[in-house]
């Protein structure tokens, strides 16, 4: 037995941002962000928040899955902007959905952390502690970002994406998990509550910061070793995978990972330009995008893999 995925669904904020719209208040423009990127624009929260995102891209995960939502036994949402801290998003958007019973918390590894909640959903079905869990990532990535900052906000955005994972005889085949908390420093984000009655802990970053290009360097070589690891525990090779659904940074990135593995670029998928870099939300964005388009066919091979602050990567090799 193991976990396939039976249900998708994402949300996205109405407004959008253009690389344009940017060029009105940073010293930047269209031609540099989509030749550095791929992104040509964001959706932009105004109001709504990372939970009631969470909880829309959820409705419509558990629609797709033609399920009752007290079916559900596990709610994991992965975010790192969460809209409170008390309570967790999870048990959130348990009450926007109608369920009444089922555990939930929320996981932080930034932008792998989708793909951490959908290996702890198959390690909870694995091992009999659930039947049938509710991953969503959701993001409002543009409270955190300092958007003076030419060289971070450009690629981030606002989104959520959601799937079901039940217990099933074919899915999940190989997981990969990993982080190396010694860079821990290159993408940074200090919390907004830093003092008590008694004392203050400095607060050095109160928005988001990043060594560009050390990231970069970093996921062109983790992503390829941990899509190695992944092929290898389940004995298949690069070019027997269909989809290799990744994390949606930036296009010269995904191009690069292709290139590593030897496998065509057709076979990876992207969005960014439309959606920049939504963190934990951009692999479900992507996956249900695809899902309803009818472009996973059953029995096909998808790899899907994610990276970020941490630095974590994690990544999940399933049959559809
Ligand atoms: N518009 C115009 N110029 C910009 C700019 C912008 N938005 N942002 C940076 N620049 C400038 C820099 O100041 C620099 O100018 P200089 O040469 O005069 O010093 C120049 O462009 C080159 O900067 P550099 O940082 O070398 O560009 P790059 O090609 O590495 O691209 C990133 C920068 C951020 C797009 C790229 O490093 C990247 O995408 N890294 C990965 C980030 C990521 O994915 N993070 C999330 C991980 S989950």
């Amino acid at each position: 037995m193991t976990t396939r995925i039976i249900g998708t669904g994402h949300y996205a904020p109405e407004h959008v941002v253009t690389n344009d719209d940017l060029a009105q208040f940073l010293d930047t423009s269209d031609a540099w962000i989509r030749e550095r990127t791929g992104i040509h624009m964001r959706h932009i929260d105004i109001g709504e928040g990372t939970t009631a995102m969470a909880a829309k891209a959820s409705i419509r995960a558990i629609e797709n899955a033609g399920i009752s939502p007290e079916a559900i036994d596990l709610i994991i949402a992965a975010t790192s902007t969460a809209d409170e801290v008390l309570p967790n998003t999870a048990s959130m958007v348990q009450k926007e959905i109608g369920n009444s019973h089922c555990a939930c918390y929320d996981l932080n590894a930034a932008c792998s952390g989708f793909v951490y909640g959908l290996n702890t959903a198959h390690a909870f079905i694995k091992s009999g502690m659930a039947d049938t869990v509710l991953v969503v990532g959701s993001e409002t990535m543009s409270k955190i970002v300092d958007w003076n900052d030419r060289s971070t906000c450009i690629l981030f955005g606002d989104g959520a994406g959601a799937v079901v994972a039940a217990r099933d005889e074919e899915g999940i085949e190989s997981v990969v998990m990993g982080s190396d908390g010694r860079s821990g420093d290159i993408i940074a984000c200090d919390a907004r509550t830093m003092e008590n009655k008694w004392g203050a802990r400095p607060v050095k970053n109160p928005f988001m910061i990043m060594n560009g290009q050390e990231v970069f360097k970093f996921a062109v070589r983790k992503v390829p070793e941990a899509i190695h690891e992944l092929l290898d525990q389940a004995g298949m090779k690069a070019d027997q995978i269909d989809h290799y659904i990744l994390h949606q940074a930036n296009e010269r990135i995904i191009a690069s990972v292709a290139k590593r593995l030897g496998v065509p670029m057709e076979r990876f998928p992207v969005n960014l330009f439309e959606y920049g870099n939504t963190s934990a939300a951009s692999v479900p964005i992507l996956l249900d995008e695809m899902n309803r388009r009818q472009l996973l066919k059953r029995g096909d091979k998808v790899v899907m893999a994610g990276f970020g602050a941490g630095l974590t990567w994690g990544a999940t090799l399933l049959t559809w």
